[in-house]
């Protein structure tokens, strides 16, 4: 371009010079944000939170989506409409809920967000056998659609009694709160766990869900499948090359599957009564764990793919005998102790457990996997209340070399162990050999240890962040689906059953802040094996 022709228009004039001028320094980009997901923002949406003010809700679900508002990950058009039996005026409830965001936010809280976000939350007042509440409630949403502009878009979250599961739902399929409309909205429920007490009532519960919402609609809550190191497993396992050649029988020797907590039961008393850690623990959490370790690698990375192989694995989970169920299956419960030195109670002492109770707060068992890739390796698995810290991890035991040269060194090397730390101190450790500097030859076990803490500068979020998030986005992988969950059950229920027939052991049979009852170590020891210490 000459000076003859230079530019004549002002869009001329600016490209011209858009071209001269110096560009822009590139802010250097932040290396420890590579590769970080971006989020997504759902669309439009109203939450129905059912059980709106039980301790779930308070503890978790609210201060979730907190965290999510405060983050600019809920839609701008979002309502929450809180469903409880008591009486409270909006105000009221409000005034509560940003009580207990003050006390179980994982940040701290920020006044002006806490305003905005409780601004959108409406009480609902309702019995769940009250069929003129959820007509008030089928009104009341599309007079919140018309208002805040939420689309007919809607996830029933129940997080209520377990009891009152198939009532809610036969009541929202009743209004007909449950249909999609064609470009008109979606309908999701998320259902809290426990889901089903054993595999009859849990085949139940699916029915009755499924005569009012289509399986995709469906999102079963199992908090431990949102955990970071958890949904790491899957890009730990399927994301590098180097890990899936030795996950089998041939390099495996067995696993060890712990999740310690040492807290008792806390508040809890009344449901755990009921529930105990087979229950608690076992069925969801420990199943689920175990599932996404001996799985085998998906076709792809999404819902249905993932669950067909976690199916697959439970399935070729025999059930077990009454003999071997009486062999490999520990249950404990704690009595009087010192964690983390407080003297604390037994269970039996707790408030609201009976002074005689046989409920279990520990569960360890033996499991074989019955396919090509696992046959004769021997997954363990162990959990329970008031053991000496909160620690949960996956350990991979590798064979030993197959010839011990080293035999005769001073420390024989131990086989390699790969552990994944699930909490605290998220992070992944493998234990190899190494030569001790000096002339002779002598081996050590070294360890090379990865803590998302100090290799990433984010902060994990929440399970239930990530599950509330993917519910809202409409991904349904982290969630169990319904044969999932019924293939943990038929390995569950046999071993409830067995012990309803066996004379109870003498509990309480480990103390609080021990590793638990001396005949899980000997489950192990049988096997010529011992627990990792953690
Ligand atoms: C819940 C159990 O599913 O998980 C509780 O019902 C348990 O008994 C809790 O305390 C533990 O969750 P987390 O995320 O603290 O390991």
């Amino acid at each position: 371009m000459t000076a003859k022709d230079g530019p004549r228009t002002f869009r001329e004039l600016r490209l011209a010079l858009d071209g001269r001028r110096k560009p822009k320094e590139a802010k250097p980009a932040n290396p420890l944000r590579q590769g970080l997901r971006l989020e997504r923002v759902p669309d439009p949406c109203a939450i129905v939170l059912f059980g709106a003010t039980g301790d779930l809700a308070h503890r978790k679900v609210l201060p979730a989506l907190y965290q999510l508002r405060r983050t600019n990950l809920l839609p701008h058009e979002f309502m929450l409409v809180a469903v409880g039996r008591r009486a409270y005026d909006d105000d009221a409830f409000r005034a509560e809920i940003s009580a207990s965001l003050a006390k179980y936010s994982r940040v701290p809280v920020e006044p002006a967000i806490v305003d905005e976000f409780v601004a959108r939350i409406v009480y609902h007042q309702g019995d769940f056998g009250d069929n003129e509440a959820f007509d008030r409630l089928s009104t009341r949403l599309d007079a919140i659609d018309l208002e805040h502009g939420t689309r007919g878009n809607r996830l029933f979250y129940l997080a209520a009694q377990p009891s009152a599961f198939a009532e809610v739902v036969g009541q929202l399929g009743r209004v007909g709160l449950d249909h999609e409309v064609h470009g008109g909205g979606w309908r999701r429920v998320v259902i809290e766990k426990p889901f089903g007490r054993d595999l009859d009532s849990a085949t139940r519960l699916n029915r009755e869900v499924g005569k009012v919402f289509r399986e995709k609609q469906v999102y079963r809550i199992d908090h431990y499948l949102g955990k970071e190191t958890v949904r790491n497993l899957m890009v730990f396992r399927f994301g590098n090359g180097i890990f899936e050649p030795l996950w089998n029988r041939r390099y495996v020797d067995h696993v060890q599957i712990t999740v310690a907590e040492s807290i008792g039961v806390e508040s809890r008393g009344a449901f755990y009564e009921e529930t105990g850690a087979a229950r608690d623990f076992l069925q969801n959490h420990l199943m689920q764990l175990l599932a996404l370790v001996a799985m085998e690698p998906p076709a792809a990375f999404e819902a249905e793919a993932l669950r067909d192989e976690k199916v697959k694995v439970l399935r070729a989970i025999s059930p077990m005998t009454p003999d071997e169920i009486r062999r490999d299956v520990v249950r404990g419960q704690y009595g009087p102790g010192w964690v983390a030195a407080a003297n604390v109670a037994g269970y039996r002492s707790e408030p609201h457990v009976s002074p005689e109770s046989e409920t279990e707060t520990y569960v360890a068992a033996r499991f074989t996997i019955d396919d090509w890739r696992w046959a004769g390796v021997p997954f363990y698995v162990r959990s329970g209340k008031r053991l000496p810290k909160r620690a949960s991890e996956i350990a991979i035991q590798f064979k030993h070399v197959p010839h011990r040269l080293f035999r005769d060194t001073a420390a024989e090397p131990e086989p390699n162990l790969l552990a994944m730390r699930i909490q605290p101190d998220e992070g992944i450790l493998l234990r190899f050999s190494a030569k001790v500097p000096g002339l002779g030859i002598d081996v050590r076990n070294v360890n090379m240890d990865f803590t998302y803490g100090s290799a990433f500068s984010v902060d994990s979020p929440e399970a239930y962040e990530t599950l509330i998030l993917d519910a809202l986005l409409g991904d349904a992988s982290l969630f169990t689906r319904a044969d999932e969950v019924e293939e943990a059950w038929s390995i569950v229920t046999p071993i409830l059953e067995t012990w309803i027939d066996m004379p109870a052991p003498a509990f309480p049979n480990y103390e609080a802040g021990s590793w638990g009852p001396d005949d899980a170590d000997e489950l192990m020891a049988r096997d010529g094996r011992r627990w990792r210490r953690i």
